[in-house]
């Protein structure tokens, strides 16, 4: 019980005359001194009502409580207190038993019924390299998804593409150009990025080319056949390759609606922002002028009548209002575009649509690597995949080493490997910039991913060899058998347990998977000092269910909370 469980039972339990039982029950708190119990309820708040000195009021509570029917183990007067005493091993054996019967839906809960989130992750560009800078947006974004799920809400997934830009005109001219020097089949993406390459270093020799590529450009936006086909086979080439990396990150969309979707639903904003007088003609320019709140002017129309990526977010953000009447819409971007977002929001503030204040951007820091690549500025670029494939090699390795007979070793390895990665990036606060390691991401007794999936491996093994009691956990525990999971560690391991629903709604509160990443690294560590100073299958006879219990619902948590993640935990490893 926590204690806005424990007010309304002890709100059922009082009847005072004069004060409203509630409210009675709302001045219950935890003690700083836990040895006398743990909840209390101050009897100096109803001195005044009954004319009776505090310490009297908690004498005739107590024994007037004590002999109701009453959930606690005891309930005492203490120097004008009310002390409740929880009964742990019912209380043990109550939430073991909600984990046994709910399985992977322990935790679920209906928090979100009726409400609709807008997430916005991911949001690739095509024809463009996906990189590890990509890493991050993409697992955070997908792990709230999960989580929002989870507490029951309508969760709409949007891959907000990047697939509209000059740079399209620039790969129509170098694939027209070059395109019969590449392999696409063969190297799909990386082909395009290499003529794309090629076509800046010959635009600086040859300036005529950025002009063909101005009108290639137009061309797609004219709706020229040869132009979309071109442009068309480059999108379904990104899809195709970046799809593949989606499902070893176990990541999926409602919506893949990017800017070229919104070409033709920006008028209608930008006449509702002219008719509001919201829009500065400055230089041929339309701008929304946002010096009054210090920030540089939202550019919406160039003077050539080109639309850019604000015009675009703001034509997004209606038609996912009007859409799907979202709750709330998040933005999960890095922080480099804290401006455009801020802008953005401030428009829409100033239209007057009040819904402005729940479009949320969800910024998170930069990951590099150890030495020194990341960014596609200083060329080098670092694509997910080649990152993703090195962690599984690695993981292979370590595994054949650690684990010789193992079975399955490939998939054991894809499981581990890709898990680390996304356990990383899903380790810190987001705001941090991070550096990875693939050593440190992989090591099995650090604070990892591999290190959570090695004790569900270990939970699991246990219940294999526990062989047909295992069904036997579906029956109620008595409370001798529960008597078996007293103790420090064991009362630390189940009220992690307990926490889960709690933990999943405060992470999602706070746009903050970390929060899941530490609890899943708490249970594992709290299981394995369990495990180290307890005996189970060979424990006295009594206790062996029940521990064998909470084997079992520590490895459903510990499952499920990786699922959140994106993670997937191997049966054996
Ligand atoms: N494609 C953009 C980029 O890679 C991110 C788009 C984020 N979403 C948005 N609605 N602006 O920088």
């Amino acid at each position: 019980m926590d204690l806005a469980q424990v007010k309304q039972e002890i709100a059922s339990l009082l009847n005072i005359e004069g004060v409203d039982s509630n409210e009675a029950a709302s001045y219950v708190v935890i003690p700083q001194d836990t040895t006398l119990g743990d909840y209390a309820l101050p009897c100096f708040r109803f001195a005044k009502a009954l004319r009776k000195s505090p310490v009297v009021i908690a004498q005739d509570l107590a024994s007037e409580l004590s002999a109701k029917a009453h959930p606690f183990k005891k309930i005492e007067a203490v120097n004008g207190y009310l002390n409740f005493t929880l009964d742990r091993n019912a209380e043990a054996g109550k939430i073991l038993s909600e984990v046994i019967l709910k399985g992977a839906s322990y935790g679920d809960s209906d928090e979100g019924a009726g409400k609709t989130i807008c997430i916005d992750y991911s949001s690739i560009n095509i024809a463009k390299p996906f990189h590890i800078g990509h890493l991050s947006t993409t697992v955070i974004g997908g792990a709230l998804y999960k989580m929002y799920k989870k507490l029951g809400y309508n969760a709409v997934g949007i891959n907000h593409l990047g697939d509209w830009g000059t740079q399209f005109g620039k790969l129509i001219v170098a694939y027209k150009m070059w395109g019969d020097t590449i392999d696409i089949e063969k190297e799909g993406m990386l082909a395009l990025t290499k003529i794309y390459v090629k076509f800046h270093e010959e635009a600086e020799k040859d300036p005529t080319l950025d002009d063909k590529a101005r009108y290639w450009f137009k061309q797609i936006e004219d709706g020229n056949e040869e132009a979309l086909s071109l442009f068309n086979m480059f999108k379904e080439l990104t899809l195709k390759e970046v799809g593949k990396v989606y499902d070893r990150l176990d990541i999926t969309f409602d919506s893949y609606n990017g800017e070229a979707f919104y070409n033709d639903k920006m008028a209608p904003v930008l006449d509702e922002l002219r008719a509001q007088n919201l829009v500065t003609v400055s230089e041929g320019a339309e701008i929304v002028d946002l010096s009054e709140y210090n920030m540089s002017p939202c550019l919406l129309v160039k003077a050539d009548g080109a639309t850019l990526y604000a015009t675009r977010d703001l034509a997004a953000a209606f038609y996912r209002k009007n859409t799907y009447d979202f709750y709330k819409c998040l933005y999960v971007v890095a922080y480099q575009q804290n401006l455009h977002f801020k802008q953005v929001f401030k428009v829409i503030e100033l239209m007057g649509k009040d819904w402005h204040k729940d479009l949320v951007h969800v910024p998170f820091g930069m990951v590099s690597l150890e030495d020194g690549t990341m960014s596609t500025r200083k060329g080098k670029v670092v694509w997910l995949k080649d990152v993703l494939d090195k962690a599984v090699e690695k993981s292979y390795a370590i595994m054949s080493e650690k684990n010789a007979n193992l079975k399955n070793k490939e998939e054991v390895a894809e499981k581990v490997g890709v898990g680390a990665v996304i356990f990383f990036a899903l380790s810190n606060n987001r705001i941090k910039d991070i550096t990875f390691s693939y050593d440190k991401v992989l090591t099995f007794d650090g604070e990892t991913g591999p290190y959570v999936q090695y004790t569900n491996a270990r939970a699991r093994s246990i219940l294999r060899k526990a062989g047909a009691l295992q069904d036997e956990l579906n029956k109620p525990f008595t409370s001798e058998e529960l008597e078996g999971l007293s103790g420090k560690e064991g009362e630390e391991l189940i009220s992690l347990i307990s926490r889960f629903r709690a933990t999943v709604s405060d992470a999602v509160a706070k746009y903050e998977p970390s929060i899941v990443t530490r609890y899943v690294i708490d249970i594992a560590k709290s299981f394995n000092r369990y495990y180290l100073n307890n005996r189970i299958l060979n424990a006295e006879e009594k206790y062996v269910r029940a521990r064998l219990g909470l084997v079992y619902a520590t490895h459903i948590v510990i499952e499920e909370a990786l699922r959140l993640l994106g993670i997937k935990a191997p049966e054996e490893m």
